[in-house]
């Protein structure tokens, strides 16, 4: 089989080529990425010579580059991680997530179609439920919970997956979409949570934390989702969507004072600062559905993954310096 891999540069796309080339040596692994910011070329060095591996880069909204690449390389698999993936990026600019993640995803699911494709597999995001109350623990994301975003992140995510349901219904290309929450894990772009905290920790930096750090998210080591994904793209059934998630809701709050803790930092580097603009309060994810039918489970528990996480960031340094340096931009030459 040879697959499309898009966005894998990226957080997870990249720990999810790490997995499957090495998993799956008789199969074909493309990878499709516009490098921009969050696109680090470093990210692939453990695989760029493989033999089963290729690296492309391109955008995934330029209609006629993919039709090109589609003609040339005759995929059986696309897997699209592609997308501008920050929620405060989306806040100041909505236009670039409409572009990508909207008009981007249209673009492959034609592709996909007019060169029939076999698998059409989506990655998406629980935000697209929008929220829960921070004092309903009893309430969790099911697959049949309504679409309700409330960032333009989320609202182009939510369009993506709408175009990819109307692709599976119309057009009868077979898809399937995964929904998971937040991901934790090496190679993360230090905008996000977790490598921003430990990377300000080293320096002795304040670490600014949203409103009172009250906000919930269930967090997933990005392995166990890219388990998932592998197994939703080979077994899982044409049209169906599936949640993933870690079983690990924590606050903003406390993921900074475990991690705090285990770098033996003081609490007193946390600072509190003004809230996002609509933050989303609570995500929880119900995985039945993935564990039940397709027998998916996770291996980390959310402390010995946040602990090897910070081992990593802390074994490559170098990494995150290439990155603020911008030093990281030159590791891919034509
Ligand atoms: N990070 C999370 O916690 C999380 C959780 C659930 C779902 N997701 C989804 O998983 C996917 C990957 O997220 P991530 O955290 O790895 O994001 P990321 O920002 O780290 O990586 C995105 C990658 O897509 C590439 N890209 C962006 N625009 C492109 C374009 N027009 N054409 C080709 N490539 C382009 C970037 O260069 C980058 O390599 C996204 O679709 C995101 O919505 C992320």
């Amino acid at each position: 089989m040879k697959y499309l891999v898009t966005g894998g540069a990226g957080f997870i796309g990249s720990n999810y080529l790490h997995y499957v080339v090495n998993e799956y040596p008789d199969d074909q692994f493309v990878c499709l990425d516009a490098l921009t910011y969050a696109g680090n070329f470093n990210n692939l060095l453990p695989i760029i010579n493989k033999n089963n591996f290729k690296f492309v880069k391109g955008d995934i909204a330029d209609e006629k580059f993919i039709n090109d690449l589609f003609d040339k390389e005759k995929f059986d698999i696309v897997i699209n991680f592609a997308a501008e993936s920050h929620v405060d990026n989306s806040i100041k600019n909505p236009g670039i997530f409409v572009q990508t993640n909207v008009v981007g995803t249209r673009v492959l699911l034609d592709a996909s179609k007019n060169h029939n494709i076999k698998r059409y597999h989506q990655v998406s995001t629980d935000e697209v439920y929008g929220d829960l109350p921070l004092d309903r623990k009893d309430l969790l994301f099911k697959e049949t919970t309504p679409i309700n975003p409330s960032s333009p992140y989320s609202a182009s995510k939510a369009s993506a997956d709408h175009l990819v349901m109307a692709y599976n219904r119309t057009f009868d290309l077979p898809t399937t979409i995964s929904r998971c929450s937040n991901n934790y894990g090496p190679y993360q772009f230090p905008e996000k949570l977790i490598p921003v905290v430990i990377s300000k920790a080293l320096k002795n930096e304040k670490i600014p934390v949203y409103g009172k750090g009250e906000n919930i998210r269930d967090w997933i080591h990005v392995h166990d989702h890219n388990v998932g994904v592998d197994i939703i793209v080979r077994n899982g059934r044409d049209g169906h969507v599936y949640n993933l998630g870690g079983h690990s809701e924590r606050t903003n709050l406390e993921v900074v004072k475990t991690i705090l803790k285990q770098m033996q930092k003081s609490e007193n580097l946390i600072e509190f600062v003004t809230d996002r603009p609509g933050h989303d309060l609570r995500y929880a994810i119900d995985s039945t559905k993935v564990e039940k039918q397709l027998d998916w489970d996770r291996t980390y528990n959310f402390e010995d993954g946040i602990k090897e996480t910070v081992d990593w960031y802390l074994d490559n340094q170098e990494w995150i310096d290439n990155i603020k340096s911008g030093e990281y931009k030159k590791a891919y030459k034509l």
